[in-house]
């Protein structure tokens, strides 16, 4: 007899993993799916711009920079477990739909460069992480290079992101001296040797208790006595581990290791599953939605256009939430009302996509989009009616005026402009006063202009031009009945509209919003909107 529901979805943990471009994202993932047994070979999550995978994309653009701009799931089997790994674009494709992705994630993992401590776009992926308060593991990456010291990054992730940290292992040794991680729970040292398994590179570990004497020998005089001494420290001033306190996103346990040569990777991916949970209930608009005891359900985070040009069809990306979900039966969208059979669902892999016939809470499907779906959709079984929370909308930090070229096609224009952003692709306002005449678009990614761009010209028709504008923040006003033509200060700003008529305004720089709430009292401007 195969798994019940329930043991299907306390198996399954899925997670996302955040960090600052280069930091080792994806060198790590690799080295998770090496231990799952889901790829033979280093370099199968690196190459998407050579695979099947990408051929298989919309873009051009995307062959021509061999980037991917779709994202994808990674889903594998290791030691009992059901394990997706959500993938956040990061690099040129960094986009609003790297935080809608961590929308879908119970968990994440946050890989710090350990030269370069905590970085700009860990900071922007944390801040939403710590909104959903979900749980975030640190896994402080590259200790076989020359590496900041030990404390020093724990105090600045403590400073810089404001979270309470436990390292569950410490580091013995750091560059080319980086020889093992002392486990403070077992107080065992594990010892590394490099080796090569099948081309990749390897771990051998050797295991010793810490007051055996011949760890002396292995680490060397220096080594154990400053292990000795940084246990003591630690022992004395860092953070106990606390598990209510982790699964509420306040405490990070903190682990090290090199994913290049897989030291430490076994050992932090065995912590961490233990550590994380298994799909949690999730709120709607009638309560919490118990994951396991309620039928299937599931809400639509992402959605990619056109991923084959010729059928220009649309995925709806959803994450099953409670149950199980079976391709035979129909399910309700509750925002149409309407009942429907999802065609193809299939999961997407990073070089794969296959067609199945069920899934869990916990999972991520892709479905055929019959053009009824939103950004925030909620999906159940017949009979239920209930809405997931929304996911909000992010602040865009780019912004461009959408300059139309070929008068006749207006209609066009304004339809494939306002499909686009439907997608949830880019953000879509109206120039405060002068309404749809000047129309401004904002992205989180600068690559979302191209995609728009490109889009506008092949899909629609339509030739446009993109004038940059010299803002990076908005904010939306709290009082949407706020006149901001009485506003002071208002000069060093741009007053817009979105499609709803909710006024927001741009700005260069945090200096300027600062100013223009200190000169008129009682205004509140939010950085997200809950939608
Ligand atoms: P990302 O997805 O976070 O952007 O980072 P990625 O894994 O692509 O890693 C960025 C670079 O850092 C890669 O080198 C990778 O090999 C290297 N790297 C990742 N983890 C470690 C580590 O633990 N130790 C060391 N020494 N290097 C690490 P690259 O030269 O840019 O790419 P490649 O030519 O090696 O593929």
């Amino acid at each position: 007899m195969g798994a019940s529901l329930e043991e299907e979805i306390k198996k399954r943990r899925t997670f996302a993993i955040i960090s600052h471009p280069d930091a080792g994202k994806t060198t790590l993932t690799e080295k998770f799916l090496l231990y799952g047994g889901a790829i033979n070979t280093a370099g199968s999550v690196k190459g998407k711009a050579n695979s099947k995978y990408a051929v298989s994309d919309w873009m051009e653009i995307e062959k021509e920079r061999g980037i991917s701009v779709t994202s994808s799931v990674l889903q594998f089997n290791y030691d009992g477990y059901c394990i997706n790994i959500l993938d956040t674009p990061g690099h040129q494709d960094f986009s609003e739909d790297t935080y809608r992705t961590l929308m879908a994630a119970d968990s994440a993992v946050m890989v710090i460069d350990a030269s370069k401590g905590v970085e700009a776009q860990t900071i922007k992926l944390f801040k939403v992480c710590v909104m959903r308060h979900i749980p975030i593991f640190t896994f402080i990456n590259k200790m076989d290079l020359e590496a900041r010291d030990s404390f020093e990054l724990l105090d600045e992730i403590e400073n810089v992101l404001g979270i309470r940290t436990c390292p569950i292992n410490w580091p013995i040794g750091a560059g080319k001296r980086f020889k093992g991680v002392y486990d403070r729970d077992t107080k065992k040292v594990s010892m590394f040797q490099a080796v090569s398994v099948g081309g990749a590179k390897s771990a051998a570990e050797t295991d010793y208790d810490v007051t055996d004497p011949a760890l002396k020998d292995a680490g060397g005089d220096e080594l154990y006595a400053q292990l000795m001494d940084e246990i003591e420290l630690l022992d004395g001033a860092s953070d106990e581990f606390d598990q209510e306190l982790v699964d509420k996103g306040e405490l990070s346990p903190v682990f090290f290791g090199s994913a290049l040569t897989t030291f430490g990777v076994q050992t932090f991916l065995e912590h961490f599953l233990k550590m994380t949970q298994s799909p949690l209930p999730r709120m709607s608009d009638a309560g919490l939605i118990d994951p396991i005891t309620e039928p299937f359900s599931g809400f639509v985070f992402k959605i990619q256009a056109n991923m084959n040009k010729a059928h220009h069809d649309r995925i709806a990306f959803m994450r099953i939430s409670s149950g199980k979900f079976d391709a035979t039966k129909e399910v309700y969208h509750v925002q149409s009302g309407r009942k429907l059979r999802l065609s193809q669902p299939q999961q997407i892999m990073a070089q794969d996509r296959k067609v199945i016939d069920e899934a869990y809470a916990g999972d991520v499907i892709g479905v055929f989009d019959p053009g009824i779906f939103s950004i925030g959709d909620t999906l159940c079984t017949p009979g239920k009616k209930f809405q997931y929370e929304g996911i909000p909308t992010f602040a865009p930090e780019h912004f461009c005026r959408l300059v139309h070229l070929d008068s006749m096609k207006r209609k066009q224009f304004i339809k494939g402009v306002t499909q686009i952003a439907q997608e949830g692709a880019i953000q879509m306002f109206q120039d405060y006063t002068l309404g749809m005449s000047e129309i401004i678009v904002g992205v989180v990614g600068v690559l979302q202009f191209d995609v728009l761009k490109y889009r506008l010209e092949n899909e629609y028709g339509c030739d446009i031009r993109l004038e940059p504008l010299p803002y990076n923040y908005i904010r939306w006003v709290k009082d949407p009945s706020t006149d901001l033509n009485k506003l002071s200060r208002i000069s060093d700003c741009k007053k817009v509209k979105d499609m709803k008529d909710n006024p927001l305004l741009l700005f260069a720089n945090e200096w300027s919003i600062r100013l223009m709430l200190e000169h008129n009292e009682g205004l509140e401007l939010e950085e997200f909107r809950k939608n």
